[in-house]
């Protein structure tokens, strides 16, 4: 298409000029305040979170990994088994392993690619303690009432690892605030960003007070240690540069919305070739990521992957590693079987989303799947 940048992106950050502006007056006076961590920002951030996430208490600190390492050093696990979704990200297990927790994989369900409440069941033990329900590419899966009864039956801790669904909601929960407790990232690919950041939001005021001292090398505002920790501070200027994105969280959804509402037009149309998260209107889903399966093997993924590069449009995916298949982590889970991860990992794209995607380049990336099913429908027919 004529005067359209190539699409190499598929995620950005987004910054309004409201935000770039405001950035630049309230960073001088921070600048001129001399407080560069645990200031206002920090805490008007954590404000702001605890409303989204409807929490009593949101701790500012300096990555999700470092939430997610707090609320399982805050169990004091040894060696217990922590159940976590085979589709996620890698810096879980780091934490898990810091934390001493022995990680259980678990499988995902095909239908919403999040932890598989069936194969949850398989996988408890008498040993296990907590589990970790990521809601993959923003999406809370509807199963969510369920877990969470499970989970108090057995005993369980539920821990919602929310780094892609800071907005989301499915009826009355919403992201952040369903377990426990949770970790929220603020990496610049997420929906909001602080450049670097993490929130850990809960309603339980111990977990809050130890996060408080955990992220401040475990020191006490008296100077003695109760606690060996690294610095997880985030700094304030993070720490603003997120609070004015949550300002603008509802445009930040609804930018995101247009742009998944008209690729679902499309993959509507294609449904026998393609499978997304289903959606209906009980839910908020901040798409992270578009996420698309191909269902069973009809298209190649590197066929569509080299269609789209052709036109300029660089195609994601949400983990085309599962956790049981790097390289740091293979060894320690040999031998045991996903198959609807494994199968999700090579069989599935996203399609750029993001919050800054214009309405030209959306539709742009709609007539470029459409072309590719012509033609790969073309082609099919004539083998
Ligand atoms: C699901 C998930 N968990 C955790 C993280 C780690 O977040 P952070 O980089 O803030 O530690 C990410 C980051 O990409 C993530 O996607």
């Amino acid at each position: 298409m004529k005067n359209l940048k190539p699409i190499t992106h598929n995620t950005l950050p987004w910054f309004s000029e409201i935000q770039k502006e405001e950035f630049a007056v309230s960073s001088r006076e921070i600048l001129d305040s001399g407080q560069l961590i645990c200031g206002k920002y920090t805490n008007l951030l954590e404000e702001k979170a605890k409303k989204v996430c409807k929490t009593n208490y949101a701790v500012a600190v300096s990555s999700a990994t470092a939430a997610i390492e707090i609320i399982l050093n805050y169990l004091e696990l040894n060696g217990e088994e922590v159940l976590v979704p085979n589709n996620t990200f890698i810096s879980t297990i780091y934490a898990l392993r810091n934390a001493g927790a022995t990680p259980i994989l678990v499988d995902i369900d095909p239908k919403t690619f999040c932890i598989d409440i069936s194969d949850v069941r398989n996988k408890i033990t008498p040993k296990t303690r907590a589990l970790i329900l990521v809601h993959i590419a923003g999406y809370i899966p509807e199963y969510v009432t369920e877990l969470k009864a499970f989970c108090k039956d057995h005993n369980i801790t539920l821990i919602e690892d929310a780094s892609h669904a800071f907005g989301a909601s499915y009826q009355n929960d919403s992201a952040g605030g369903i377990g426990f407790a949770s970790a929220i990232s603020l990496y610049p690919t997420k929906i909001v960003t602080g450049g670097t950041g993490g929130i850990l939001t809960t309603n339980d005021g111990g977990l809050a007070e130890f996060a408080l001292l955990c992220r401040a090398h475990g020191n006490s505002p008296k100077g003695m240690n109760l606690q060996v920790s690294p610095n997880w501070f985030i700094s304030e200027f993070s720490a603003l540069l997120c609070f004015l994105q949550i300002s603008e969280l509802s445009e930040i959804l609804i930018r995101r919305n247009r742009v998944a509402d008209s690729y679902d037009q499309v993959i509507k149309r294609h449904k026998q070739l393609f499978q997304t998260q289903p959606h209906d209107d009980r839910r908020v889903h901040p798409y992270y990521k578009y996420i698309v399966k191909i269902r069973d093997n009809i298209i190649k993924k590197k066929d569509i992957t080299e269609f789209f590069r052709s036109k300029n449009i660089e195609l994601g995916h949400c983990y085309e590693t599962t956790l049981s298949e790097h390289l740091s982590t293979k060894n320690i889970f040999r031998n045991q079987q996903f198959p609807n991860s494994q199968i999700f990992s090579s069989n599935h794209f996203t399609l750029p989303c993001h919050t800054g995607l214009t309405a030209k380049e959306t539709d742009f990336i709609c007539e470029t799947l459409e072309e590719f099913v012509g033609s790969h429908v073309y082609n099919a027919n004539k083998k």
